[in-house]
């Protein structure tokens, strides 16, 4: 899994000139290369992984070099950007706070501290969820949730209720607890001693996990040996990384039933999947079922570092204070950033976007699998997410991240800017552009996709 790009540029036939697209130079540009060779000397090879462009500025949808050449955003940033790049109101507000100047508290009180929390427990929390706590990275919230659901549990169940439940093929992070918690064995196989007390289900999701029924969840819990009595939590990625598919509705409402039952958290890893990515704020809300913490990240600042936890209070007041904290824990630069971009987000009517341009996305990813039933393995959408299964033969559920990567490479050197292939083993050509994108921009980027499909397919 996983190709470096080499420093090899292509020049085109001709230039792209496009509203949103222009590439007039070969790219990688080969003003570029001292740079690459800076990055590949001082950083690890997995630093490897993505197209080499060398980004200069970034507006809106669009991405530019400082050599002339502009790309229409597939990327978000890897699902970051989601109010678009480089916001005005989030620049000013960042700005207003850096020159103040005022650029780190710990956890001494900052009044743009206290207008984020207040507004994701007004504004964006369901209205069952009344605490935040703010971090860093979606691996370090993944963590906390676990930590949370687990001392929430040993009260009722005494130390033996400590399983955490995920599920096959989630991501969740790279640190050691979010690895430990994820279901791709090929990114822990480094950890060697894993937590016993942390249990893969199958996932129900119809395509890799073919059993659908909530049997299946039962079933792997009693061959692993593990009582329902001794679950404190069970986390899920609202959608995967690799497949953008919703699982079914009747399965998560037993599964919601299951936690109740049974005194267990159910947690939503909506890294990806929040802030309007999904076509609603939580991607979860597509359930209708309660989420007992949200952990989310990447969107809910569209650029800065932030994530949070989202919860209860009778679990989210659990450590005393001092107990649970952070050294970034809501740094006043990346808060007011955040507000900024969840107001443009929230205010500015780009959850709707999502929600009425799936339509068009989700078409095209069904094209796809008719058009190249031997090669896509499948290909969903849920708002504005795509992603595109590479396969190397039809029937097989074996990734192939060699055509992924063939795909993406094409794409970006006609001004398309997607991320490196993706999912269980990389096969997955994601498609995520910033939320305020408009039809005529997302029908031109998926014409250049299907362009580099019928290049690298035949
Ligand atoms: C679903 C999901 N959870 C957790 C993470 C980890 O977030 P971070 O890279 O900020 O640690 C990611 C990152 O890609 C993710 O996609």
């Amino acid at each position: 899994m996983g190709h470096a790009f080499q420093f090899e540029p292509v020049t085109l036939p001709a230039p792209v000139a496009t509203a949103n697209r222009e590439i007039r130079t070969p790219i990688p540009h080969p003003d570029d290369r001292e740079i690459v060779e800076i990055l590949r000397r001082c950083e690890p090879r997995s630093m490897s992984g993505q197209p080499l462009v060398v980004w200069d500025h970034a507006e809106g949808v669009h991405v530019f070099d400082r050599h002339g050449n502009k790309w229409l955003d597939f990327s978000s940033g890897v699902l970051v950007t989601n109010a678009g790049h480089g916001r005005p109101e989030a620049a000013a507000a960042l700005a207003e706070v850096v020159q103040r100047p005022l650029h780190h508290t710990y956890c001494f009180p900052n009044r743009e501290r206290a207008d984020l929390v207040a507004y994701l427990v007004d504004r964006c929390a369901p209205d069952y969820l009344d605490k935040v706590f703010l971090l860093t990275t979606g691996s370090e919230a993944i963590e906390c949730a676990i930590k949370i659901a687990r001392a929430h549990a040993h009260p009722k169940g005494g130390p033996e209720k400590d399983v955490i439940v995920t599920f096959h093929g989630d991501f969740h992070g790279r640190t050691l607890g979010a690895q430990m918690a994820g279901g791709i064995p090929a990114l822990k196989d480094w950890i060697v001693h894993h937590d016993p007390c942390m249990v893969n289900a199958p996932i129900p999701d119809g395509f890799r996990g073919r059993d659908t029924s909530f049997d299946g969840f039962l079933k792997a819990l009693a061959d692993r040996g593990v009582e329902p009595s001794r679950i404190a939590g069970v986390c899920l990625e609202t959608y995967q990384g690799g497949t953008a598919l919703l699982l079914p509705l009747d399965y998560m409402r037993r599964l919601r039933e299951f936690c109740d039952q049974n005194e267990a958290l159910l947690v939503f890893d909506e890294v990806q999947a929040g802030f309007g990515r999904c076509g609603k704020m939580w991607g979860f809300e597509h359930y209708e079922v309660r989420a007992d913490m949200i952990v989310c990240g990447k969107g809910i600042s569209s650029g800065l570092p932030l994530s949070a936890v989202i919860g209860h209070s009778d679990w989210m007041d659990h450590f005393p204070p001092g107990s649970m904290t952070s050294t970034h824990t809501g740094n006043p630069v990346c808060c007011a950033a955040a507000l900024a971009n969840i107001k443009a987000i929230v205010e500015g009517g780009l959850i709707d976007n999502a929600a009425r341009l799936e339509r068009v996305l989700a078409a095209r990813m069904a094209h796809f699998e008719k058009k190249y039933p031997a090669r896509v393995g499948r290909a969903a959408a849920i708002g504005l997410v795509g992603a595109v299964q590479m396969v190397p033969e039809a029937g097989s559920l074996d990734p192939d991240h060699d055509t992924a990567f063939a795909i993406v490479k094409h794409a970006v050197e006609r001004g398309l800017m997607l991320f490196g292939p993706v999912g269980t083993g990389g096969g997955t050509v994601k498609l995520c552009p910033p939320l305020c994108i408009d039809e005529s921009q997302l029908t031109e980027g998926l014409d250049v996709l299907e362009e580099a499909f019928d290049a690298v397919c035949g």
